[in-house]
């Protein structure tokens, strides 16, 4: 038996990323359905004390170093202060960072600051009102900006900003790197991948890391830097010259799955190894019939262990999962 989260292929999982919540504040075409996801029973969904036992086991016996709360959206729970609260104080040194919309967060950031939140990564696609309503079905974009403002001054650095690339975004990209440029976040743009609700994907009309450099380079001067860390999904370039940076997250075309170093902990108790797997294993039964944690860390193991591969996006009778990345966590 190995301390860690191993898999068949040799990988080890460091980087934790827990869902908290099906539930979000926008409806994001490439990610949601208009109506929303189906509602997880409430006594489905893991408590406070649930979450916080397993992310700490999950530090303390299988050697996870960073911790990631996603969504949904994650402000979408109240006690996501107390979450992180808990975590830091059994946790001290461990980063805890948070994936978020950005929606609300003006109201909320200096008490996740102070509850031990590390850091954010805010998905923002445009900074144009109207093409944000579009995209998102909601007029919030004034909000998201507002929140990414509290979070630099609640000093939740260094900010970085998610930009699903689509069709209809394209043409705002270069004013949304100039908006990140301005306020010190670091932009990544990402390949949109086959996790949305709608099932409208098409490898043929989504929008490619290489598509992307030739827009953005009408406007700025991109050189190309080193990737410090093989498991860091985003490449990145120096923008007119440096320090600023953008990345590109291209996880179709360029995709990093041998170098994988994640393991998933969905809203109501599952462990998934890989975005791409529709197989779940059920920790939250175990929890809740009194399984110590060396029993959860053994069946979190055996979970990783058979991980695939990768995704097969480009392979032939490739099907996308089941569950949408609202339901997976990003
Ligand atoms: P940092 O530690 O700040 O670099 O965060 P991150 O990039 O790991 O997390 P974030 O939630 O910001 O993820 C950005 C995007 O990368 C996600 O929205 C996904 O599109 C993509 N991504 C993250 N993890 C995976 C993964 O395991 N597989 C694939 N294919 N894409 C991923
Ligand atoms: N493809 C790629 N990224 C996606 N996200 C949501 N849906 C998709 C998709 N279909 C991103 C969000 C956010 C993160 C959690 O996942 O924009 O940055
Ligand atoms: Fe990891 Fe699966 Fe994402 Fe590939 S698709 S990087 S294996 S989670």
């Amino acid at each position: 038996d190995t301390p860690f989260l191993l898999d068949r292929f040799g990988r080890v999982a460091r980087d934790l990323r827990v869902s908290i919540t099906e539930k979000c504040s926008l409806r994001c075409t490439y990610c949601m359905p208009e109506e929303g996801l189906p509602a997880i029973p409430a006594e489905e969904l893991l408590t406070t004390a649930e979450i916080v036992r397993l992310v700490v086991l999950a530090v303390r016996e299988l050697g996870v170093h960073e911790v990631r709360f996603t969504g949904g959206e994650p402000l979408m729970r109240r006690d996501l202060e107390q979450i992180i609260a808990g975590c830091h104080a059994a946790l001290p040194d461990t980063p805890l960072a948070m994936t978020t919309n950005g929606v609300g967060l003006e109201h909320r950031a200096r008490a996740l600051a102070e509850a031990g939140l590390s850091r954010i990564n805010v998905s923002l696609d445009t900074v144009d009102k109207d093409g944000f309503y579009r995209l998102t079905r909601r007029d919030r974009l004034d909000s998201v900006l507002a929140g990414i403002r509290a979070a630099a001054q609640a000093g939740l650095a260094p900010i970085k900003v998610n930009a699903v690339l689509m069709r209809e975004t394209l043409d705002g990209a270069a004013d949304l790197l100039r908006w990140c440029l301005d306020h010190d976040a670091e932009l990544r743009f990402i390949e949109e991948m086959p996790l949305d609700a709608d099932h409208e994907w098409a490898r043929a009309n989504m929008i490619t890391a290489a598509e992307l450099l030739e827009v953005l380079g009408t406007r700025f001067t991109l050189t190309e830097t080193e990737r410090e860390d093989p498991s860091a999904p985003a490449e990145r370039w120096l923008v007119d010259g440096g320090p600023a940076t953008v990345g590109i997250i291209a996880s179709v075309t360029r995709k990093f799955c041998g170098d994988c170093d994640r393991t998933r902990l969905t809203a109501d108790g599952r462990i998934r190894s890989c975005l791409f797997s529709d197989q779940e294993y059920d920790i939250r039964a175990a929890l809740r019939s009194g399984a110590s944690d060396a029993d959860i860390a053994q069946l979190w193991r055996g979970a990783m262990w058979n991980k695939s591969p990768g995704h097969g996006i480009d392979m032939a009778g490739f099907v996308p999962p089941e569950r949408t990345m609202g339901a997976i966590g990003g």
